[in-house]
């Protein structure tokens, strides 16, 4: 198994110090985190980032590193969460040839590849507590054994743990060891939702877009409608910028490449219409013409639906002769619900 990121490899092109993906934004949560994050990067110790996903974690560490001293040394990624717990302990540390069956040969972890460089440790909540012993060790003391040896390996790591976890729930669980929280939360940096930074959306589409258009070989990038922006910006994003990526991207490729105005948030919203249940199975509900369907339909469901209401308060009156017990009992209302109907109506109707 090969989880294992080797950021130089990634990020740098031919032995050059460019970081390939920039983070874009202008707005002032944004900014203000940037900025702490430009404060931080230089000085030697843990960062730990705290974010929904996608909202950029990743692309942040490796601003961390590169901003840092260490930018000239390897930067190595663990997604802890992509790993079991047994072995997460040998991808940190490597392990010694008969460590346990199948260990062939020597090989080393993560924290001797990352040595003089960074080490970015994501979903650092999902790691058993006996490695966070370990972790901490090496945070404290920079030293660590591989797994099968009892030979000390001394290294110069620094760490930078990313997660959407709450940590400090964790450690009141004792789920998480709060002498390495202590560690490991020098400086806590979160990274803000989409949601949050709504004057960015339009911002990342274009770019977003850009680069699309650039893949699929347009000459033209298309651009985005008023209401296309209007919805981008509407949307929750649950998902983040990866979603935003994503939906943009979509978008871009089913446009006619000079403009966009639809913009799918759903994908998997079905064509195939599950059937509604029958109304009731003694009175289906009757088959409406178009002409009076598009009545309803041209107007909001809360204005239908009062007159709807009112349809049905005059039709039950006349029916009880103005007899508004009988006229609630039509309608299936307590006498009480009734009156608080028929007040409703009488004042709307004579505004
Ligand atoms: N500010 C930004 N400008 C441009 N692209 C961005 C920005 N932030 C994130 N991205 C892009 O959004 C995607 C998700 O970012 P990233 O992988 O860093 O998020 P994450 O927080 O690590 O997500 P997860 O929690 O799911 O691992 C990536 O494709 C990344 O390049
Ligand atoms: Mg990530």
């Amino acid at each position: 198994m090969n989880e294992s990121n080797d950021w130089r490899q990634k990020r740098l092109g031919s032995g050059t110090s460019t970081v390939v993906t920039e983070a874009l934004g202008q707005s002032e949560p944004f900014l203000e985190f940037q900025e702490r994050l430009s404060r931080v990067a230089p000085i030697n110790r843990p960062v730990l980032l705290i974010g929904e996903r996608g909202t950029g974690k990743e692309l942040a560490a490796a601003r961390l590193h590169y901003l840092s001293n260490r930018w000239q040394a390897p930067m190595v990624a663990l997604n802890c969460a992509a790993l079991s717990p047994s072995l997460i302990e040998s991808e940190l540390f490597g392990y010694e040839k008969g460590a346990f069956t199948g260990a062939l040969q020597r090989r080393f972890g993560r924290f001797e590849s990352a040595d003089r460089g960074t080490l970015f440790l994501d979903e650092i909540g999902t790691i058993p507590l006996e490695v966070q012993e370990k972790i901490l060790r090496v945070v404290e003391y920079n030293v660590f054994e591989r797994v099968g040896s009892s030979e000390s390996i001394e290294v110069d790591v620094r760490i930078i743990a990313a997660t959407n976890a709450d940590l400090n729930d964790l450690a009141r669980k004792n789920r998480f060891k709060q002498d390495l929280l202590d560690r490991l939360s020098f400086e806590v940096l979160f990274l803000p939702p989409l949601r949050e930074r709504k004057e960015d959306i339009a911002l990342l589409a274009g770019h977003f877009a850009g680069r699309m258009a650039l893949e699929l070989g347009w000459d033209e990038i298309p651009a985005f409608s008023d209401e296309a922006i209007a919805a981008l910006e509407k949307h929750s994003w649950p998902g983040n910028i990866r979603e935003l990526k994503n939906v943009v991207e979509r978008a871009v490729y089913r446009s006619d490449a000079a403009t966009i105005t639809d913009i799918d948030f759903h994908p998997f919203y079905s064509p195939y219409k599950i059937p509604p249940p029958p109304v009731s199975k003694k009175t289906p509900a009757p088959e409406m013409a178009p002409a009076e369907s598009d009545y309803w339909l041209g107007q909001p469901l809360k204005a239908a639906v009062w007159e709807l209401k009112v349809k049905m308060l005059e039709m039950a009156l006349e029916k009880a002769k103005y007899n508004q017990k009988k006229a609630a009992r039509i309608l299936g209302l307590t006498y009480h619900q009734f009156r608080g109907l028929y007040r409703q109506y009488q004042s709307i109707k004579n505004s």
